[in-house]
Order: C-alpha cells, then structure tokens, then sequence
C-alpha cells in the first residue's frame, strides 16, 4: 500500500515558513539552521522554496528520490526542489500551461547547480525513446560547455557563473522534450585580461592547458605552464577538487555530443590559444620625430604564433597596435597608437576576442538544441543568473548585474503578489490589502530613460567633448542626488558631504539587497566598449573561418560609421525582453541562501543568512503570504488529513469534501473568522489554528493508535488463544491416538503371548503323545526286528553252513556253483559267487611261477590281439608258448646261427616261407631277438635275411584259421629292398605275439601293427601283390593251398573249420 506523507509529518522546524509561529527573523532564521543543521535544505514559503547550500553532497538526488516525487502534489511530501520541479512541468503538460523557474540568491548559493536539478530532474520524468533521449542529452550536455567558457573561480565560488543564463525547454503537448534555446546575458568579460586576487580566469584556460594532449598544444602553439601566460593569474590556478584535466575531457565530450564538428571543436581551441597568446604581447615606446612616442611590438614570437593561428597576415595586426585610423564621414585620420592605448587595444581585442567566441558558442548550441518542428511548443524557461554582487570594489559589472538581480526581484514581488491575488480572486474570497517593500523605485533610478544612471551613462557616452568617468559622475550627482536610494559624496544632497566611508569616485547605491558601492573608473569604457576598427578589419582579413564570422564590422564593404550600441543599452533592452518573457509565464521560484562565506558545510553563519534573508525579501514574501490566510489546502486533502476529529466524518464522509470540512471545523468549534471557504480550498487564517488542528490530529491519532493496538493486541491475542487451541485439540488429538495405539499393542502382544503359552502348551501334549506313540512304534519294530534278526540268524547259519559243505572245487574253470535256498538271498548269493571266484583266482594265481607267469601274460596278450578276430586262435589257447621249438641252444647245427645272434633268442622255430612265385613253401628256422627277426635255412642254419625289427612296419593275418602271416617292412628301410615276407606257422599266434609284445615293451620302436582281414597287400619286390584268403573247396583237402594266381593276386585257400 502506498504510504501517504504530508508536508506536516515529521517535520524539522517547519517545512513551510507561513506557519512558522511566531513569525519574526529570528525565528525565520532559527528554522533554517535547524534543518541546515538536519540536512532538510529546502524549505518553503508558500510555492517558493528556499535553498540552502548544503556545500556537501546529499543522497536526496537520486533516482529513488525522482521516483518518490514524481506524479506527487506539492505539499504532499517533505520540501525539495524535486517537487517544484514537478509541479512546474506537471501544470505545463496537464495545464498547458508555459513555465518559469527563476533561481536567485547570491553568488556562491547554488543557483547553477539547482538549475540543473531541475533540469535533471525534467529529463528523468518526461518523455523516453531515442530521439527524445537525445535532445535530452543535448539539453543537459550544453552545461559542461557553458559552465566552461563562461564560470570561474572568484572568491566566493569556485565555479561562479560569469554570464546570465535563460534557457527555454521547449515541450510537445505530450510533455516530451523538443529542443531548447538559451540566452546568455553579458559576460563578465573584463575576466579575461585581469582577475582580482584569489580569482581564476575562465575556466577553459585551465583545462586546455591542463588536459589537451601534448600534440594538440603543439598544434595550438602552447605550453602547458601557466606560468608562461600573462592573463593568468597565478596565485589561484588550481581549484581544491577540481580536475581541470578531467573536466577538459568533459566538455571535448560534451562539445561532441552537443554536435560540434572536430573542426569547429579546434577552431575554438585556437580561438582561446590566441587570446593567450595575445595577452602575452608587450609593448615599447619609440620616438617619432612628431614628439610622441609610437607603440611596437617588443617581442613578436608570441604575435607571429598568434597570426599562424588565426591566419592573420602579421604586420596588419603589428599596424594595427601602432595605429589607430578614425574615419569620419569621408576622412580617414591615421594616429599613432602610445604604449598604454595599444595595452588597451590589445586587452580590448582580448575581451572581444573571447565574449564573441562565447556568443557564438550559446548561438552555435542553440543550432544544434533547437526544436526541429515548427509545431506549438510548451515551454519551461530556467533562468540562472549572476547573484546579487557586494564586492569590496565594485565596478560597471557589478553595477549591470545588481541591476538584473533588481528587476528580477521586481518580478517576484509583482508576481507573488499577483499570484496571491488571482487565488483569492479564483477561491472567491475577499483581497486584504498587504504593504510591502517595492523596488521599482530603484529599478526606475537606473533604467529610467529619462534620467536613469543608465541613460545618463550613455548619454554622456555619446556626448561630444571630453568624457571621463569623473564628468559621468558629475553628471549622476546634479540628476539623482535627490533619489532616496542614490548617495554620493559630491552629490547636492548635503547629508553625504561627511560621509568617509563614500570615497570621492565613487556612488552608492541602496539596492533592495544592500548598499553597494560604485566605483565609476571604467565605468564609461566598459560601457563604450570600443574596439578600435583598424583590429576588427584585422580580425576580419584572418584567413579563419570562424574569426571572419566574430568579427562582421570589420568588413570593409560594410562600414557602419554609426556608433555601436553601449553595453548599458544592450544589457537594458536584453533584461528588458527577458522580463517581459517571464511576465507571461507561470512562475517557479527557487530562493538560494548560502549559509557561509567559507565555501564549508555544516557552518551556519547567522549574520550571513539574515543578510540574504532580507534582501531576498523572505520575510515579507512570508507576509504577503500570511496576511490574508497563512494556509490553504484543497479540501480532500484537508478532509483527509483531518477527518478522524469529527464522529460524523469518521471514518468515512459520504458527501462532497467541502461539506465534510464545514462539518469538521463547525464540530471542533473553530472560530468562523479563522478560517475562509474558497471554491476549493480551506483558508485559514492563522498558523495557530492549523496547529490547533494538527494537535488534535495528534492527539487523535495517539487515541486511534492506541485503539488500533488494542484491538489489534486483542486479535492477536485472540488468534494465539485460537492457534493454542487448535493446537491443543491436534495435540490432545495425537495424543488419545497414541495412548489409544499403545493400549492396543499391549492388548494384542499379550494376547499374541497367551496364544503362544497356550499354542505350546497344545503343541507340547501333542508332541508328548507323538513322542510315545513313537516310542510304542519303535518298541514294536524293534521287537519284530529282533524276532526277524532270529529267524534271518537261523536261516542265514542254515545258509552258510549249506553252502560250506557244497562248495564247488578251487579249479577257475570249475561253473559249478551250489543252488540258492531261498529267494530273498539271491543277490548276495550271485556276490557270494563272484567273491568266492575271485578269491580262487586269486589263490590259483599266487601259485605261478615268474615263467609261468611271463607264459601267461603273453597268452593274455594273444587273448587280446586275436580272441574272436581269428579262427585259429582256440586252438593255440591250450598250447603252451615255450618259445624255443628247435632247441637253438642246444642243436649244435644251429650253433653257428646261434653265435651270430647278438641278443638272446625269444622265439625259435621252424616256419614256412611262401614262393612268391608259385605260393610253394619252404621251411625256414624263424628266429625273434628283441631287435630283429631272422630267417635261416633248415638244413644248413645258414642265415637268409635278418631284418631289424625297427624296420617291420605292420603284420598282416587273416581271420581264418590258417598260419599265414605277411611281415610287412617300412617302406625305403635296407630290408625292403627284397620285399616283405610271406611266412606260415602254426605257431602263428605265439610268433604274432611276441613280436607285438616286443614293440610294446620297446620304447625306441612303435608297436607294431597287427592287421587283420582276408585280404591285405603285399610287396614283392616291385610288385604288389593282393593275398586273398578264400574258403576251401573239398578238392583242396583239409589242408591249407597256396596258390599264385597271377601277377597281382595269391590266393590261400583256408577249409572252412
Ligand atoms: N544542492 C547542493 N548540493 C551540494 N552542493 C551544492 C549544492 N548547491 C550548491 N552546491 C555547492 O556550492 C557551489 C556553488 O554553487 P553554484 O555554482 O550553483 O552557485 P551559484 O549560485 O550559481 O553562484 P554564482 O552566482 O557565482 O554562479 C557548487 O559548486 C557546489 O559545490
Ligand atoms: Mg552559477
């Protein structure tokens, strides 16, 4: 909710002197300093604020505070300019009505920095979007550039301005900002060549040389010493916290934001470097033959830059400080310059030099500032002008510029008064005359055109013969010696004539803000202000764009031998205009007070204030304000404000608010010639009678604040008893739920204990019962398996001892096996059996010698090699293997073969050894060592082929039951040369036999392969030829035929068994 304040709350003295109470200067001033002394600098009287230099910065410009003020009315917040500032720009958007705000105040009291608030603060309400934005930018950025050429440090302000400033914002009906137009009022240009002491020349001076780059200097000709210059004064140069090279910056920026061309930005440079260096000219006498001492140039380096700059041709200007030519109607008279009139030309052209660059700086601005539409504009016009001036030598400047701020105090008086005036008028209540101080009475001593200081000046400008300022002030003294505000020593008005502190050259003045007093040397130059022509054709001939524009009089084709217009006049017609402009707007007053003379904040100097106070006419503005009705305020915000004194407007008035306040005012019992009803605002007489009300309204307020913290203790109280409650319920709530929860489990767990005693109690009687009825069964079939186990016994005795008488005999090959008695011992009859073989086995075998052991094995090993394979086998099993058949040993025919056998023999017998031819046998000793195998004849023992058993490849047989064998040999061994051997023996399965069993106990050899089939391959020789075993046919006999059938076959016929 927004937060509604008024000018009334928590205020610091009082926010609007009219209701100060009483009201006297002391207690004016005493209000000041209070809230000086707060940091509330602005106060009101009425719609005028007053000001006071705080000389610090204050967080009260931001752009919250923009923000607070914005769209507020005037009293509705604490005082600030912010609110004047929208006020003015609200009623010139809303009420199409053109404003005004006139700052004034002394030098030094914050009128050029209040002016910029407002402006500021204009900017940062109105209208946005980029071309806007620009203007605005333009608007705001013209101060750096103005503040530059045109301020200076004096003693009493560190940035004075030196010039009269207005500026007309010019608006669009929406309130946006169009462009502007300034006026400058004369610019205090005596600046230029001499500052009093303490005091700086303009501004730019110290910038340029202090933040132009060293390149730019030296395109400018210049040396960054100050010291180098003559026009500037050295005991002030720098400014305590002022950056003169920063600010140079500033304003190159500003300058280009404004829309100065680069060009035009060092055209003007050059323009302030040549009044520096024309300051630096110095000049000696020569003597001329005609008795009078000419002027030259003593050191021309400074001219010659100087011409370089400005491209002027150097010995036109070096003439023109040597002479001076006076044209009258058709003459032309030549004089010669002396060294003090060229000191002057030179400073005069100075002067010129750089008031006119100044103008042309306003009007260049204003170029670039101006509305671009030809539209109706609304406008707001900012005048910030030289304050009121007391100096301790005051001369025409001073003079000029107290005259302006004469009139504008004028304007004030007349217009606070007709302000005042139109609002009773408006508000329909009756005009009480008020008296107060009119200086149009000094205003008329010098504007007069009669016989006003200014006329007379110009008159005794413009009068032929000799004119001094003495003779001026001559004059002054036989016309305005009788002015009640004009004083001189050597006037006729005799109250003067002893009067020491009046010097002889000198008039004073008694302004509306104080006696000033005039010194009247120069008095008639300034106001003359005469640059020789012979400078201005100079000036013109420069080969310089924008000196050729400054100087247009010295454009020969346009020769003006009329006298230019004086200074006095000028100014006169300029303030003239100006008045007239502010006449016919609304005015917005802005009152400057500066609180010290020391530039410091937190002093507060009584006299001071008081001084300004006065001149500024406060007090009698507060007056005027007062003297019919102090206060005033519309009559909903009066209603509101107050509304709570009054049951019948409490809380809510239904009616219109005029109604509502009568109501009010008639139930307080205010008297009825306190307070006026205007059409729509309350008047009231007194201050005492508004604090009466605001007293009461406190009061009130303190009742209704009570009220409102009992009611709203007892809501709060009542809540909080509510929110127990509730809380007390959810907790009692919880709690029932958890005792109740709790109950249960120890219900159910108890119940879940009794359930398991009692299921275990059951559970252990059944068990019980089982355990006996066990017990019982156990019992009986124990006792019947014992009873059995008897019977079994008996059987099992009867059995055994059965079977020991039968046993069969411990012959392996005995069948015979006793029958078994009864059924049930079948199996382990079978297994008695088994055992019972096994074990003669094995006592038959525990019997064998190791020969007769090695005999057996090796009928094992015939078992296995041809059991079931070949049909002669059966009938080898019951021959012994005895090995030796032919008793090798023994018979001495064979010793000799015998000898010739390395190893011992393991087979000797006779074989046959089938003609590979006609498939004939031939008898053969067959020998086995364990390396080899020999053949030998019969008869003779000799031996007929040995072959090494490591060359025996395979064995071949036939299934049947012949004695046919094929020794097959390793293909490409020695003893393949002649062929494999095809022998037969009956003891062939021994023979096949052993000589397996060689090649299996062998580990060099492999086993040899024992193949067995009715038809295998044999080598003869080359050949190979296929023995085919077929069956017998009775031709044949019993016997065993060998046949060669023809190259490839040998047929054995084997008779079938
Ligand atoms: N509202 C303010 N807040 C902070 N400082 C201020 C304020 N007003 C003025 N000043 C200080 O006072 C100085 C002088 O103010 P300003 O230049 O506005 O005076 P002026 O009235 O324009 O004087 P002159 O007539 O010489 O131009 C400023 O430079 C600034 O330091
Ligand atoms: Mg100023």
């Amino acid at each position: 909710m927004e937060v509604k304040t008024s000018l009334l709350d928590n205020m610091i003295g009082v926010g609007d002197m009219v209701l100060i109470e009483p009201l006297s200067e002391d207690t004016f001033i005493e209000n000041l300093r209070k809230r000086f002394e707060h940091n509330e600098i602005y106060t009101y009287i009425g719609s005028v604020v007053i000001s006071m230099n705080p000389y610090k910065s204050l967080p009260i410009y931001t752009a919250e505070k923009v923000e607070e003020y914005r769209n507020r009315n005037f009293y509705e917040l604490s005082p600030h300019i912010y609110a004047l500032a929208d006020e003015a720009y609200r009623s010139l958007r809303d009420q199409d009505k053109d404003q005004c705000i006139l700052i004034t105040g002394e030098s030094g009291a914050g009128k050029t920095e209040a002016s910029k608030f407002v402006m500021s603060y204009v900017a940062a309400v109105c209208g946005k979007g980029q071309e806007v934005n620009k203007v605005k930018e333009q608007l705001l950025q013209s101060n750096p550039v103005l503040e530059a050429f045109g301020n200076a440090k004096t003693v009493r302000n560190d940035n004075s301005s030196r010039f009269g400033k207005y500026m007309d914002i010019e608006f669009d009906f929406k309130g946006d900002p169009l462009g502007g137009v300034i006026s400058n009022y004369l610019l205090e240009k005596s600046r230029v060549v001499k500052q009093p002491r303490g005091e700086r020349n303009f501004h730019i001076f110290y910038q340029l040389l202090s933040g132009a780059s060293d390149d730019t200097l030296k395109k400018l000709k210049l040396d960054r010493d100050f010291s180098k210059y003559n026009y500037l004064s050295l005991d002030s140069a720098t400014v305590n916290g002022l950056d003169d090279a920063a600010c140079f910056r500033t304003v190159r920026n500003a300058m280009q934001i404004v829309g100065f061309m680069e060009d035009e930005v060092q055209s003007v440079l050059e323009l302030v470097a040549a009044v520096l260096k024309l300051g630096n000219l110095e000049f000696k006498p020569e003597s001329r033959c005609n008795g009078f001492d000419e002027s030259r140039i003593k050191d021309k380096n400074d001219l010659k830059e100087m011409c370089e700059l400005l491209g002027i041709e150097q010995s036109v200007l070096e003439r023109a400080f040597s002479f001076r030519t006076v044209e009258a109607k058709m003459e032309k008279v030549s004089t010669t310059l002396n060294v003090a009139q060229a000191y002057y030309a030179r400073d005069a052209l100075a002067k010129n030099l750089y008031s006119r660059l100044f103008s042309w700086l306003v009007n260049r601005i204003n170029e670039s500032i101006k509305a671009q539409t030809k539209s109706r504009k609304k406008v707001m016009g900012v005048l910030d002008i030289y304050g009121f001036e007391i100096f301790e030598d005051n001369s025409f400047e001073q003079f000029i510029i107290n005259y302006c701020n004469e009139k504008l105090q004028q304007i004030f008086i007349e217009l606070t008064l007709r302000e005042e005036q139109e609002e009773y008028i408006r508000e329909g209540i009756e005009w009480t005359n008020i008296e107060y101080f009119n200086n149009a009475i000094i205003c008329d001593l010098i504007e007069n055109n009669k016989n006003g200081i200014l006329a007379m000046l110009d008159e005794e400008c413009l009068r032929p013969g000799t004119v001094t300022d003495e003779t001026f002030l001559d004059k002054l003294n036989t016309v305005c010696a009788e002015h009640q505000h004009f004083e001189s020593r050597q006037s006729k008005n005799s109250k003067f004539l002893t009067d020491h502190s009046l010097p002889h050259n000198c008039f004073r003045i008694q302004h509306y803000a104080g006696k000033v007093l005039y010194r009247v040397e120069g008095f008639v130059d300034k106001n003359n202000d005469l640059l020789y022509r012979d400078l201005s054709q100079a000036m013109y001939k420069a080969n310089h764009s924008l000196i050729k524009i400054l100087f247009p009089e010295g454009n020969p084709a346009k020769v003006n031998l009329k006298r230019p217009l004086t200074a006095g006049f000028q100014f006169r017609a300029s303030v003239g205009t100006l008045m007239k402009n502010l006449l016919t707007k609304n005015p917005n007053y802005i009152r400057c007070i500066k609180p010290n003379d020391k530039k410091a904040a937190h002093i507060f100097t009584d006299s001071l204030v008081c001084h300004q106070v006065r001149y500024l006419g406060l007090m009698e503005n507060v007056r005027v304000r007062r003297a019919g009705y102090a206060f005033r305020q519309a009559y909903e915000p009066c209603l509101e404000r107050y509304k709570m004194l009054c049951k019948q407007t409490w809380p809510h008035w239904k009616g219109p608010a005029r109604e509502g306040v009568e109501v009010l005012l008639k139930n307080l019992q205010v008297a009825a010639e306190e307070f006026a009803y205007g059409r729509s605002k309350i008047f009231i007489r007194n201050p005492r009678t508004l604090f009466f009300l605001e007293e009461k309204r406190r009061q009130c307020l303190e009742d209704l604040a009570t009220l409102i913290q009992k009611i709203y203790r007892g809501w709060k109280c009542r809540t909080h008893f509510l929110l127990l409650k509730k809380s007390q319920v959810v907790v009692a709530a919880w709690y029932r739920r958890f005792a109740q929860q709790k109950k249960y489990q120890n219900i159910r767990s108890s119940a879940l204990v009794v359930q398991s005693y009692i299921r275990g109690w059951k559970a252990r009687k059944l068990l019980r019962e089982l355990k006996h009825k066990k017990r019982c069964e156990e019992a009986v079939t124990t006792i019947s398996a014992y009873w059995h186990g008897t019977q079994v016994l008996n059987t099992m005795q009867k059995y055994f001892m059965g079977l020991k008488k039968t046993m069969p005999s411990m012959s392996p090959v005995d069948k015979s096996w006793p029958a078994r008695p009864y059924g049930f011992l079948d199996g382990m009859h079978q297994e008695l059996r088994r055992i019972f073989h096994l074990w003669r086995c094995k006592k038959y075998r525990s019997q064998f010698t190791e020969e007769k052991k090695a005999t057996y094995e090796e009928k094992l090993a015939a078992s296995e090699l041809f059991k079931d394979k070949k049909a002669l086998y059966p009938s080898s099993v019951g021959q012994p293997f005895k090995g030796d058949y032919v008793e090798i040993t023994k018979n001495p025919k064979y010793q000799k073969l015998n000898s010739l056998v390395e190893d011992k023999v393991l087979l000797a017998d006779v074989v046959s050894k089938i003609n590979r031819a006609n498939g004939k046998g031939a008898p053969r000793i067959f020998l086995l060592t364990k390396k080899s195998l020999v053949l030998a004849d019969q008869k003779t023992g000799q031996v007929k082929a040995s072959v090494p058993l490591l060359d025996l490849s395979s064995v071949s047989v036939s299934t049947q039951s012949d004695g046919f064998f094929a020794l097959k040999l390793k293909e490409g061994s020695t003893s393949a040369a002649k062929g494999d051997f095809l022998l037969s023996s009956d003891r062939l399965i021994e023979i096949i036999t052993k000589l397996h069993r060689i090649g299996a106990a062998s580990a060099e050899r492999n086993q040899i392969n024992i193949d067995i089939s009715d038809e295998f391959l044999v080598q003869f020789k080359q050949d190979k030829v296929c023995v085919k075993f077929i069956p017998g046919t009775p031709k044949n006999g019993n016997g065993v035929a060998c046949k060669r059938k023809n190259n490839r076959l040998l047929e054995v016929s084997v008779p079938s068994p």
